[in-house]
């Protein structure tokens, strides 16, 4: 279990990105307070991020990207990924999984007319070539519902176009009017900062991904499967498989990847499995629990078993037979034992060293902070709280 919450950390704190060799996340805090911090006053500021994983380079921020974005240095990222509102959330109906159901995914995706909309495109996307490095692209996933939209703004803003791709999904969803073609693609928009831009593209490994062949611009690639969706659903989640394209061709491990409307964590889950940075914003709650349950399962590999305090399972092992039988009674034939002991344990893994670096009985979370900070190891920085329960059964 990961802490959510910021308290130690001032909301503003100035945190900076720094620039290091390839684009890698540090943080510093300024502590100079001259005259010249009237000007930075006006500056927009930084949150506290809601996770911060140093030793992976993974930045979440909660929060609205047209705020988050103009507080990110200028030229710092390498490549983003962006899944923009589709502004097709106005009440229609659509076929899931036989059922008819609406087509609304949350407010974020409702249409506020074709210009606002633009105007709403032109803003993020403005931001976005602000803090792309020189030579850095942006990948935009969407519909026809934006995507006009957001390849006009791009030719406005002086991006320069690269590829649109076709994502085609093998199985869409029958069109219930039976007056249009199943929609079965999504159109993604590769596009460098600028004209002067020479972007990065990993020619061979894509060519050798295709089989020996030119990769195309048409992506065969399947929706999410339930493996994916473990965590929980994001009604416009993308497959882990077209962000790892997309990563592959066009960046390099170490390298800064950002994306503005995180949903269920997609790219902050690939990034980290194929050794990318990433910064990813979303201003959903329920978007934010769902990346950071992704992540931190990535993060954190648990195995607890009872061999693990075997030895302590009878304290005077070999001394006096108490038990009074002699056969072994085997656990596990009845499943309504008499409950005799019950414990809670809260394991605290620090953020630079990963180990358990302190363990305490408590019976809740709140408790157990307490007894961490006024421990022996309360200046060591957490990254981690892992929860077990122990309930001890008689067997009957
Ligand atoms: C299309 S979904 C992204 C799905 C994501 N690619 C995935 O794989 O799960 C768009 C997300 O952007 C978020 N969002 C919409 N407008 C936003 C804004 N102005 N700032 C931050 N997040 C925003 C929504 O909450 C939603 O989770």
């Amino acid at each position: 279990m990961c802490r959510l919450d910021t308290a130690q950390t001032p909301i503003n704190d100035p945190i900076r990105f720094e620039k290091t060799s390839r684009g890698r996340l540090s943080v510093s805090k300024s502590t100079e307070h001259s005259s010249s911090t009237k000007a930075a006053a006006h500056e927009p500021r930084l949150p506290a991020p809601v996770f911060d994983d140093r030793k992976h380079h993974i930045r979440i921020y909660s929060g609205d990207c047209l705020e988050i974005l103009p507080a990110i240095p200028e030229g710092c990222v390498d490549l983003i990924f962006a899944d923009p509102p589709y502004f097709l959330s106005n009440d229609g109906i659509t076929c899931h999984a036989g059922r008819m159901v609406s087509v609304n995914k949350g407010d974020w995706d409702r249409s506020r007319g074709p210009d606002i909309n633009h105007e709403f495109n032109r803003a993020w996307l403005a931001a976005c070539q602000r803090v792309l490095k020189p030579n850095g692209t942006i990948w935009v996933s969407g519909t026809s519902h934006v995507i006009h939209s957001v390849g006009f703004a791009m030719q406005q803003l002086g991006f320069k176009l690269l590829n649109d791709i076709s994502w085609v999904k093998p199985n869409p969803p029958p069109n219930l009017s039976c007056r249009y073609f199943t929609h079965a693609t999504e159109t993604i928009i590769w596009a460098a900062k600028n004209k002067k831009s020479r972007h990065t593209f990993n020619y061979k490994l894509m060519k050798d991904q295709a089989g020996g062949k030119q990769m195309k611009s048409v992506w065969q690639i399947p929706p999410p499967d339930r493996e994916e969706k473990r965590f929980g659903k994001h009604p416009t989640q993308k497959p882990v498989a077209l962000l790892e394209r997309i990563l592959e061709a066009a960046s390099h491990p170490g390298d800064l990847v950002l994306d503005p409307f995180m949903g269920s964590g997609t790219t902050a889950v690939v990034a980290l499995r194929l050794s990318r940075c990433v910064v990813a914003v979303d201003f959903e709650d329920a978007s934010l629990s769902l990346t950071l349950a992704r992540v931190c399962a990535e993060l954190v590999f648990v195995e607890m078993s009872i061999t693990c305090s075997e030895n302590d399972l009878d304290l005077y092992r070999g001394s006096v037979d108490r038990s009074g039988c002699t056969g072994t009674r085997a656990m596990g034939t009845s499943l309504s034992g008499k409950l005799v002991r019950r414990e809670r344990s809260y394991y605290f893994v620090g953020q630079s060293r990963r180990e358990v670096i302190y363990s305490v009985l408590a019976s809740t979370l709140d408790e157990a902070w307490q007894k961490f900070r006024s421990s022996a190891q309360a200046q060591t920085e957490i990254l981690f709280v892992i929860k077990t329960e122990t309930e001890i059964y008689l067997a009957q």
